[in-house]
């Protein structure tokens, strides 16, 4: 029903949950604590904070310095917040590293890795303007205690739970202080910082180029990096409107909210070289022009704004397993032989 209130795993070191188009959006802080320092490059502490699952900031114990993850959260946390927001994580490093030893004690666990998690934050629809907080505690990846903000009680998922439950329900007060955060503070924030991404991605404007994959293809009018959606390209053949031997390209969006959108020129460069061609990109009441010439294109080969980073990463992820598969033949072939 409501995509946020679906049970949600704690995930150890990622959590990444894309709402590209949905009306309802998420607001979530994830501390994770390791004790000690067995695993090499980890911290034993990190805190982050994200906004319909991207990141917005982020903290460990490590760089002891909460980091903000959006241009657009550079200014909020220059103000006096981000003191108070780094004050709360070293806080809750503190706590959740003696807590981890209590809570082992509690599992009659006497050393081993051991990962201590609270995910907790609210989602708001804004259609309908519902909201629901959820705050949720795991221990080595499982459900541990969540609370049930219908009852506002604590509830555990396990009996070594019901020590630090029934501690928790009895503080009514303190329940009641999260009750009134969940209903009000955590949805004043979820919309301010909605606010704040709105007014960043307003000023967006498009990054035009021409691209060409070959000197024979067609020439592609490529518009990307430009918010709110709405933007038109068109070609002008000497001053006119050139509408034949024109593809107009779907709207699609970018990894970091903007959209892109192409238009592609489908005539042979004898005729663009010999006329005036130009790709006219509106957006906002402005216009970005770019007149046809060979200088001007750029080779789709070397063009980064299409789809570069993921074609990089599967570059990356297949040359990893080439070399993984290269490793493992190697043993066998040493091993067989
Ligand atoms: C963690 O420590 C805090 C502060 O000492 C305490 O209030 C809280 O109940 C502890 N949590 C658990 C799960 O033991
Ligand atoms: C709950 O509170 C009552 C009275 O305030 C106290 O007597 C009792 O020991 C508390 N129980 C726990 C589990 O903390």
């Amino acid at each position: 029903m409501h995509g946020f209130l679906s049970k949600m795993k704690f995930i150890i070191f990622f959590i990444y949950i894309t709402f590209v188009y949905s009306e309802s959006h998420t607001f979530t802080t994830l501390y994770t604590e390791i004790n000690g320092q067995a695993i090499a490059g980890i911290p034993e502490f990190f805190a982050v904070t994200t906004l319909d699952g991207r990141q917005i900031d982020y903290y460990d114990s490590e760089i002891k310095k909460l980091i903000p993850r959006q241009d657009w959260m550079k200014k909020f946390m220059s103000g006096d917040r981000f003191k108070e927001y780094n004050e709360i994580r070293e806080r809750v490093q503190q706590t959740n590293k003696i807590n981890i030893t209590v809570i082992m004690q509690q599992f009659s666990q006497s050393y081993g890795v051991h990962t201590y998690q609270r995910m907790y934050g609210c989602g708001w629809e804004d259609k309908t303007g519902y909201s629901q907080g959820f705050d949720q505690y795991g221990y080595d990846g499982e459900d541990f205690i969540s609370l049930d903000l219908k009852a506002l009680r604590y509830v555990t998922a396990v009996p070594q739970g019901l020590i630090t439950t029934e501690k928790w329900n009895n503080d009514t007060a303190h329940l009641k202080l999260l009750n009134q955060y969940y209903q009000h503070e955590c949805v004043y924030w979820l919309k301010h910082f909605l606010m704040l991404r709105k007014v960043d991605l307003e000023r967006r404007a498009p990054v035009v180029s021409l691209l060409q994959r070959h000197p024979s293809s067609p020439v592609v009018c490529h518009a990307t990096g430009f918010y709110p959606p709405g933007l038109t390209i068109t070609w002008l053949k000497n001053g006119q409107d050139q509408d034949e031997d024109v593809d107009y390209g779907a709207l699609l969006p970018n990894e970091d909210e903007t959209f892109q959108k192409t238009s592609t020129l489908i005539i042979e460069p004898e005729e663009w070289k010999k006329n005036q061609f130009v790709c006219v990109v509106e957006h906002m009441g402005r216009t970005f022009r770019k007149i046809l010439t060979e200088n001007e294109i750029k080779s789709s080969t070397k063009a980064v704004h299409c789809c570069g980073f993921t074609e990089a990463v599967i570059r990356l992820v297949l040359s990893a397993l080439v070399g993984v598969a290269t490793v493992i033949l190697l043993v066998y072939g040493i091993r067989s032989s």
